[in-house]
């Protein structure tokens, strides 16, 4: 429960998506939330509970215009689950009337992060920019961050399914980061990379930072599943998760929304709230 034993106000921005409909059915379960805003662009006006399958109305209709939602219902707290296109509007929108700010849409770019970060310190709110919500994927991040002190080679492969926008994963890209910073430069192949070929562009993946090479799979059947290739001298370590259901990201959305009323400022990555 929050402080003053009210329940949370949670406003849902992409709650007819697949994660936004399993995030809705989440804070209707939550005895301590209240969902009181429901944004996605289709079908305006219909009840979010029966959208996600509920027999019983909850009364919150969905809308398609989130200023007007935000100003008309008054959330605490707003989760996106959107597009990349759409996110960085979104959570500019949401922080300006002072909401905070629950980010899981991947695919920001570090200008949109910066603003995010200046509009939460503006108006005296907060964001979470949470690339996985999963706890074995924040565990995975943590423990290939950890290697990376005892590894110098190592790539990425993370898999989704195929209809995902953004390639790599913010996890990916994350994860990347997180192995860079106690490893600024992973070793390439051993050869000479001024003698390396590739025959088919795009065979090594795309290059992020500390050097890693990070390869994207997209199939029908995945959710979304990642793995990190230590290479050593007569060994390799592989670090693996795999999400098998949507709801494997639900503790950590409801985390995030307790967590996020006492914070300030932008964090980056659900491990700050753990
Ligand atoms: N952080 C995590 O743990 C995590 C986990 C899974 C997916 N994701 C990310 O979440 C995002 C959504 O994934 P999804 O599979 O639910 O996608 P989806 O396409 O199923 O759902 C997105 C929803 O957003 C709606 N939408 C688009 N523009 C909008 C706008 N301007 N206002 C309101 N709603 C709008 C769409 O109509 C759709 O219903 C993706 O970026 C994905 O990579 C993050």
């Amino acid at each position: 429960m929050n402080q003053s034993s009210e329940k949370i106000r949670v406003g849902v921005c992409g709650a007819n998506g697949r994660m936004g409909r399993e995030v809705v059915k989440t804070v209707l379960d939550a005895p301590d939330m209240e969902l009181v805003m429901a944004v996605d662009l289709q079908p305006q006006g219909e009840d979010i509970a029966y959208l996600v399958g509920r027999p019983e109305p909850s009364g919150v209709l969905l809308a398609s215009d989130l200023s007007q939602a935000l100003v008309a219902h008054k959330p605490q707290v707003v989760v996106d689950f959107t597009s990349p296109a759409v996110v960085l509007q979104n959570a500019l929108t949401v922080l300006s009337h002072g909401a905070k700010s629950v980010i899981g849409t991947t695919g920001l770019t570090s200008e949109g992060i910066r603003q995010i970060e200046e509009q939460a310190l503006a108006g005296k709110s907060a964001a979470l920019i949470a690339p996985n919500f999963a706890l074995g994927a924040v565990l995975l991040m943590k423990f290939a961050q950890e290697a990376s002190r005892y590894f110098d080679h190592a790539e990425i492969i993370e898999l989704h399914h195929n209809k995902k926008l953004d390639a790599p994963s913010g996890t990916a890209h994350r994860t990347a980061a997180l192995m860079a910073q106690v490893q600024p430069k992973f070793g390439p192949t051993n050869v000479d990379p001024a003698l390396e070929k590739e025959i088919l562009q795009g065979a090594r993946g795309g290059v992020a930072e500390g050097n890693l090479h990070i390869h994207s799979v997209r199939l029908p059947g995945l959710i979304a599943h990642q793995e990190v290739i230590f290479g050593g001298v007569g060994e390799t370590l592989t670090i693996r998760h795999d999400s098998l259901d949507r709801v494997s990201f639900m503790p950590g959305v409801a985390l995030a929304i307790r967590k996020i009323l006492n914070a300030q400022g932008l964090v980056i990555g659900l491990e700050n709230f753990l």
